[in-house]
């Protein structure tokens, strides 16, 4: 028995602790924190990290989505293109832009967008493509991208499980007419609290979403449209900033790790995490898929190994989703993987005993199985 959480985010304060105080505390000797120094030198630096040219911090993924449609020009009653086996947010920021979900199903191997289902669900209304990299991997960008031309769409990405990955040579987020990435604390790159950010290489998007995310100011008190309340505080990006500089190792590490998995759980009937040839995995998660997951999931929590599913009800399938009158049994894909699949204990920080211990006891779980 050993006690292995999914994940423990004291380990990486307390290896850069110095950084994470020297940056707090250079915000509250400046006083100064909404909009200001901090925030501009992030949005620089991730947008440069991405290789875009504008990127605009928000307050969250969710509301990276939400104003990123927005400035994509999407009306009410647009249809949106995306997936169902997604945090749910991404069908929340769909709504909230009064604008219509339409979910296609998934790839069973990448579990990402099957771009091959795509153009049949293409409508007049249809306005975007949003396809998600999930689990840090993209979608099949290429023959989105050419759909995407054909029908006059515009193309958003969620990565806000992507900070990092590649498709070809070229960041996630940045291929699109907008990227948006979550700072939630669990992610790859993540802040003390919520945040977000779009990036884009469309001016025009730049200045929609610097004015969507600042209550529609132009100047103080002169409101050009109408707005929201968004945006990436002062102490936040200052925490970004000194984290940024080691997102490579860190999804370096990530990668290791997951090979070193894929080694030690080799030849057991589970499916490991598929890496596509189109680009770079940054394993934001570590999911496995098996046809005894629940009975894993109990033999590793007896254990005391914290697992979480990524994610258990496809959202045509919740409650909140009803009135898509999407029936169960309709994206057959997605359904299967919500209950097959299963994300480990994965971070940078883990230690080796624990890695040990993980794969030993699914190694013993199979072996009592059979
Ligand atoms: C794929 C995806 N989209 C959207 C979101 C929403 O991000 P946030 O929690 O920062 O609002 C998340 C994060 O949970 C996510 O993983």
């Amino acid at each position: 028995m050993m006690n292995i959480p999914f994940l423990d985010l004291s380990r990486q304060y307390l290896a850069m602790k110095n950084e994470i105080d020297a940056a707090q505390a250079r915000v509250f000797n400046r006083a100064w924190f909404v909009l200001g120094e901090e925030g501009e030198a992030f949005e620089h630096e991730f947008a440069n990290y991405l290789g875009a040219q504008h990127g605009v911090g928000c307050g969250s993924g969710t509301e990276a989505l939400h104003l990123a449609l927005l400035a994509c020009g999407v009306e009410p009653g647009d249809e949106v293109i995306t997936v169902p086996n997604t945090a749910v947010p991404t069908i929340s920021a769909i709504s909230f832009a009064n604008a219509v979900p339409k979910l296609v199903d998934i790839d069973p191997v990448t579990y990402t967008m099957d771009v091959r289902q795509v153009e049949a669900a293409i409508t007049p209304r249809t306005k975007i493509l949003l396809p998600v990299h999930l689990y840090g991997q993209t979608a099949d960008l290429t023959s989105l991208f050419a759909l995407a031309r054909r029908h006059n769409l515009r193309v958003i990405e969620d990565a806000c499980q992507a900070h990092g990955a590649t498709y070809g040579s070229v960041r996630a987020g940045s291929l699109g007419d907008a990227g948006c990435f979550s700072f939630y604390p669990s992610k790859n790159l993540g802040a003390y609290g919520d945040g977000g950010f779009v990036c884009t290489n469309n001016p025009e998007i730049d200045q929609r979403l610097r004015l969507l995310r600042n209550y529609g100011q132009t100047k103080r008190y002169y409101h050009a449209t109408k707005g929201f309340n968004s945006r990436l505080d002062e102490l936040q990006a200052a925490m970004l900033r000194a984290k940024l500089v080691h997102l490579e190792k860190w999804n370096e590490s990530r990668r290791q790790l997951a090979q070193r998995f894929n080694a030690r759980l080799e030849g057991l009937p589970i499916t490991l995490p598929m890496q596509a040839a189109w680009g770079r995995h940054v394993f934001h998660l570590y999911v496995i898929r098996s046809a005894e997951r629940d009975q894993l999931c109990s033999f590793l929590s007896a254990r005391g190994i914290q697992t979480i599913i990524h994610y258990p009800v496809p959202v045509h399938l919740q409650e909140a989703y009803r009135d898509l009158h999407i029936p169960a049994g309709a994206l057959p894909e997605a359904e299967k993987a919500a209950r097959e699949i299963v994300s480990l204990p994965f971070y940078p920080e883990m230690r080796e005993d624990e890695i040990e211990f993980l794969v030993t006891t699914i190694r013993e779980f199979y072996q009592k199985a059979s």
